[in-house]
């Protein structure tokens, strides 16, 4: 059987085009089962309605609190009988209650390499510190933000004159890459939890390091 994913979104959803993309791979191992944004007017809603995908509003705004809202993600989810939860840009803070819920099956793609430039504005704070390399990170959530036992990271280079949003655009081809391969990897039962530490049976990785900038004239 397919392995079924929940994807939560927050706004345009390009991360969750790229997962729509490789599910419609044959070879892919994963489906998405369901789509929830907590805003009623995200793009990404209509992303997933044109790959025929079901998708729900859960919006926050009507909730008593943190927990009465994650209660009805939780709800939603579980009724779906999914086994990965995927934060693509989903911008609620999550309770250690849905945290924990969700132990090693919630992962998260944020636009930096953690555990540097957590939170918002990355771009900005890398461009503003001289940082010669960024890049993304998928990982597993715990409850401190932008937390987590990380799966994979992809360095792109900040260049002179960068713009944040250059920067941006950089680093998220990087995420649309990073993101299908996690969950590849979690779909094919690649990927163990050993002491917070995330180990990827068969994983490859570079040799040597790169050096930006690399010479000077
Ligand atoms: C991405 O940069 C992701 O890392 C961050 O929010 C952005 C979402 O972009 N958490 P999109 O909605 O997937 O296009």
């Amino acid at each position: 059987m397919t392995f079924r994913i929940g994807v939560l979104i927050s706004g345009r959803g390009s991360n969750l085009q790229a997962l729509i993309d490789a599910c419609a791979q044959p070879d892919y191992p994963a489906e998405i089962a369901l789509v929830i944004s907590n805003e009623p007017e995200a793009k990404g809603l209509m992303r997933a309605q044109s790959a025929g995908l079901d998708t729900e509003i859960i919006d926050h705004r009507p909730f008593v609190d943190r927990s009465a809202f994650e209660d009805a993600l939780t709800s939603v989810l579980a009724g779906t009988g999914v086994e990965l939860v995927c934060l693509a840009g989903f911008m609620r803070l999550l309770t250690n209650n849905f945290v924990e819920r969700w132990h090693d099956r919630l992962i998260n793609v944020h636009p930096s390499l953690l555990p540097a430039f957590k939170g918002l504005d990355v771009h900005d704070r890398v461009i503003a510190t001289g940082t010669r390399f960024s890049g993304c990170t998928v990982h597993f959530v715990r409850a401190d933000m932008d937390s987590g036992p990380i799966i994979i990271q992809s360095t792109v280079p900040v260049l002179p004159h960068d713009r944040p949003e250059d920067l941006a655009a950089r680093v998220l081809a990087s995420e649309h890459e990073c993101l299908p391969m996690a969950i590849r990897w979690i779909a094919e039962e690649r990927v163990q939890v050993v002491n917070d530490v995330v180990e990827i049976r068969g994983a490859v990785s570079p040799e040597g390091g790169l050096t930006n900038p690399s010479g000077a004239r």
